[in-house]
């Protein structure tokens, strides 16, 4: 039996609407900001993302899909296909498509800013593990022609909005500036000077991104050579005054927006385009491949791309991550969130009087439920805690006697006697 390739995934009818709804909950996002749809190939030529992503990151030196016909395979064997003018990928990120149609379609001649997003598929041949896919979906969301501050905060505002309105709460954006290319020279400077005394016992990758791009020196996965880079020189320190003025101004309109960020001065993203602000979305909750999304700002590339110099900042969030996560904090959720009555009599005589609370409780359309296993006081306890009941009432002789039930509330873990007839108008959280 042929099976799926390693790290890609079969959606049945019940993930797909999943995916289905979360793509909603974007769409509607994107599109009350003034975001409009662009589709573009799976696939373009090699040279795109060689110089669109960075030669130097892992995504074009390691990961990309090359695609070949059987035509031209046979043409490359016998030396007639110029792999590097020809070849085609399969796309790992979107936004050197988005740019590369942007320009094509002289889409610049339009009044700008130019505000578009994008759903789809994008390929990386990454060691596959949880929350890491070698085909997986990014919302994607892009801005061209706006160098205003608020222009970051707006698409930081747009992954966080989505990230809020699928319940994954527990998450926390990080924000950072790497400047420009007028106070990058300066940054790249010093990380190789902090590189310098421990490059020789690096591995040769870091060599190599020592000579080509030192920013890069801090992608590296050899965990001997994170733990040489840890206490780095940091972008922030080196902003030039235009950079720092904008990174100001962005954390402020963050600040107006109530969304709550932390500066992160190891945060340098993966591809090399960005400049001044970087930001991630990370859930915890998801292990070692934590970031829900992340993007930035990416000035200088649109003209590199042979398009007019128009600034850009975006973002790419991990569809298949964001599903993960509010999965991972429905069930949390679940498991925090108690509900329902747990009903304990202590020796028959209290049996009639609790059905009787119980009956009345019921009709009031109470979840109540109560103990008939005769467990012990302490293991009826532990059984209501472990099914999540909110509150457990205890009837014993004593409440026999004095007419009233020892209602114990187990979230706030707190007690009171409620006189039964005083029962039936409590104020149940439920
Ligand atoms: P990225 O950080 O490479 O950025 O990817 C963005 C998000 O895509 C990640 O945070 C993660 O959630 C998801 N992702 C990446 N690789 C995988 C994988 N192998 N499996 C599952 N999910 C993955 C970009 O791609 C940029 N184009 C974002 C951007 C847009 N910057 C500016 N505009």
């Amino acid at each position: 039996m042929i099976q799926k390739p390693k790290g890609t995934r079969d959606f049945l009818p019940k993930e797909s609407k999943k995916i289905r709804q979360t793509e909603q909950v974007f769409l509607k996002i994107a599109e009350q900001c003034g975001f409009k749809e662009m589709r573009f190939p799976m696939f373009e030529k090699t040279e795109l993302f060689e110089r669109g992503v960075g030669e130097t990151t892992d995504v074009v030196r390691k990961e990309m899909f090359r695609v070949i016909s059987a035509a031209n395979l046979e043409k490359y064997k016998e030396g007639q296909y110029d792999l590097k003018k020809e070849g085609m990928t399969l796309r790992p990120e979107q936004t050197a498509s988005i740019i590369r149609s942007f320009i094509e379609n002289k889409m610049y001649a339009d009044a700008q800013p130019t505000k578009v997003f994008s759903v789809g598929s994008n390929f990386r041949n990454e060691r596959p593990q949880a929350g890491r896919f070698r085909e997986f979906t990014q919302f994607d969301v892009e801005v061209f022609g706006s160098l205003e501050a608020f222009t970051d905060a707006e698409v930081i505002q747009v992954g966080w909005e989505l990230i809020q309105q699928l319940g994954i709460t527990q998450s926390t954006l990080y924000i950072n500036s790497i400047g420009c290319p007028q106070c990058r020279p300066a940054f790249h400077q010093a990380l190789k000077d902090f590189a310098k005394p421990k490059l020789e016992h690096m591995c040769p990758d870091c060599q190599d991104r020592y000579e080509k791009n030192p920013l890069r020196l801090l992608d590296c996965k050899v965990p001997e050579d994170q733990a040489a880079m840890q206490g780095h020189p940091q972008s922030i320190d080196y902003l030039c005054p235009a950079c720092e003025q904008h990174f100001e101004q962005v954390k402020q309109a963050l600040e107006i927006m109530e969304i709550p960020y932390t500066i992160d001065g190891q945060l340098v993203r993966g591809l090399d385009y960005y400049v001044r602000t970087v930001f991630e979305y990370k859930y915890e909750g998801l292990g070692s491949q934590n970031a829900l999304g992340g993007g930035g700002r990416y000035d200088g590339l649109i003209a590199s791309l042979g398009g007019p110099d128009l600034p850009g900042i975006g973002f790419g969030m991990g569809m298949d991550r964001l599903i993960i996560a509010q999965d991972l904090q429905t069930k949390q959720s679940e498991q925090t969130a108690r509900s329902g009555i747990y009903l304990v009599p202590l020796g028959d005589e209290a049996k009639p009087q609790a059905i009787r609370v119980l009956d009345r409780l019921r009709k009031q359309g109470l979840v109540v439920e109560m103990e008939v296993m005769n467990r012990s006081m302490k293991s009826a306890f532990k059984y209501a805690d472990k099914m999540n009941y909110r509150y457990i009432i205890i009837i014993g002789e004593s409440e026999l006697q004095s007419g009233s039930a020892l209602l114990k509330d187990l979230q706030d873990s707190t007690q009171e006697q409620v006189a039964f007839n005083a029962l039936e108008d409590y104020t149940w959280n439920r």
